[in-house]
C-alpha cells in the first residue's frame, strides 16, 4: 500500500543539512513532496541534501536560520511559507544535543540555549505555522522530532531531557489547541541512530555492543527509519492522528533498566 496525500505536499524541514534531518528529506522526496530545506551552519550538508533531492525529482528550495537567535524565526518562518506560497506541514526536527552535568552549568547558561533551540524555536515555528494555516483556511501536520530522553534519561541531560520532554507536552497542548482547526501535532521519539555527528564513536564495536544489547532488535536506527515514521505521520492515513508521542527505539526504553535473564 503507498501512503497518500504526500504528492506536492509543501513541507519545511529543519535541520536538514545532515543526519535525521537529511534522511527525512530524503524519504519525503521521494513520496513526492516539495521541500523548504532548513539549515544552520552546514552549507555543504545542505548542498548535498539539495543536489539528492532534486536528483530524486523534487522540487525544494534552502533557507537558512539561527534558532538561537530567537528573533529571527518569524521572519525566517514567513520566507519558508512564501517559498511555494504556502506550507502543508512542518517538520521541528533541528536540535542540539548537549551534554552537561547540572553542576557545571550553575547559571543555566547551556540550558537555556538548549531550550531556545530545542523547544522555543519549535513553539514560535508551530506557532507561526497554526496562524498562517487558520488565515489560509485549511488544514496542516507538524511533526516534531523528539528523543527518548525524553522518557527516561541519565547523567548530563538535564538541559536535552527537559527540552525534549517539553516538546513531548507542547505537542499534546497544541494538539488539542489546533484539532479544531484540522491542524494535527505529533512527536517521534527517536532511540540512538547513528548521524554524521556520531557516527565515529557509535560504529566502535565495543560502543557499538554496549548499545545494541539492550535494545531488542539488536541494533541502531537509521535516519531513512525516522523519514518512513514522518512519512506516515504525515499522509491521510494518519489522519485521525494528532497529540501522539511515536517511540522508534528498537525497543529500548520499552526493555527498562532490568538485569539480563540469560
Ligand atoms: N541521532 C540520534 O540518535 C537522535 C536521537 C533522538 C533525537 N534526535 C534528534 O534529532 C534531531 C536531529 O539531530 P541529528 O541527530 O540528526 O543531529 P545533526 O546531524 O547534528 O543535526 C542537527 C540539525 O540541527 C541543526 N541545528 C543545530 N543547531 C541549530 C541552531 N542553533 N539553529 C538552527 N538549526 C540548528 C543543524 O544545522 P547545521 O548543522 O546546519 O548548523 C542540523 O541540521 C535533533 O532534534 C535531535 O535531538 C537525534
Amino acid at each position: 500500500m503507498k501512503l497518500s496525500g504526500l504528492e506536492g505536499k509543501r513541507v519545511l524541514i529543519t535541520g536538514a543539512s545532515s543526519g535525521i534531518g537529511a534522511g527525512m528529506a530524503k524519504v519525503l522526496a521521494e513520496a513526492g513532496c516539495r521541500l523548504v530545506l532548513h539549515f544552520n551552519r552546514n552549507a555543504s550538508g545542505i548542498e548535498e541534501t539539495l543536489n539528492t533531492v532534486q536528483e530524486m525529482g523534487a522540487e525544494a528550495e534552502v533557507l537558512q536560520c539561527d534558532f538561537a537567535q530567537l528573533e529571527t524565526v518569524r521572519s525566517f518562518f514567513d520566507e519558508a511559507w512564501q517559498t511555494f506560497e504556502g506550507l502543508d506541514a512542518l517538520v521541528n526536527n533541528a536540535g542540539i544535543v548537549t551534554k552537561s552535568l547540572a553542576l557545571k552549568d550553575p547559571e543555566g547558561v547551556q540550558f537555556n540555549e538548549t531550550l531556545a533551540v530545542n523547544l522555543q524555536a519549535p513553539y514560535l515555528l508551530s506557532t507561526a505555522f497554526a496562524q498562517c494555516c487558520i488565515e489560509a483556511k485549511q488544514g496542516g501536520a507538524i511533526v516534531n522530532n523528539s528523543s527518548i530522553h525524553a522518557q527516561a534519561t541519565c547523567e548530563w541531560f538535564s538541559a536535552y531531557a527537559a527540552s525534549k520532554a517539553g516538546m513531548d507536552a507542547m505537542t499534546k497542548a497544541q494538539a488539542v489547541e489546533w484539532g479544531p482547526y484540522g491542524i494535527r501535532v505529533n512527536v517521534l521519539a527517536p532511540g540512538v541512530v547513528p548521524v554524521e555527528r556520531t557516527q565515529a564513536i557509535l560504529s566502535q564495536p565495543a560502543m557499538e555492543k554496549k548499545w545494541t544489547q539492550n535494545m531488542p532488535m539488536g541494533r541502531y536506527g537509521t535516519p531513512e527509519e525516522m523519514g518512513y515514521a514522518t512519512a506516515y505521520l504525515l499522509s491521510d492515513e494518519a489522519a485521525w492522528m494528532t497529540g501522539s508521542v511515536l517511540t522508534l527505539d528498537g525497543g529500548l526504553i520499552a526493555r527498562g533498566n532490568y538485569p539480563r535473564r540469560d
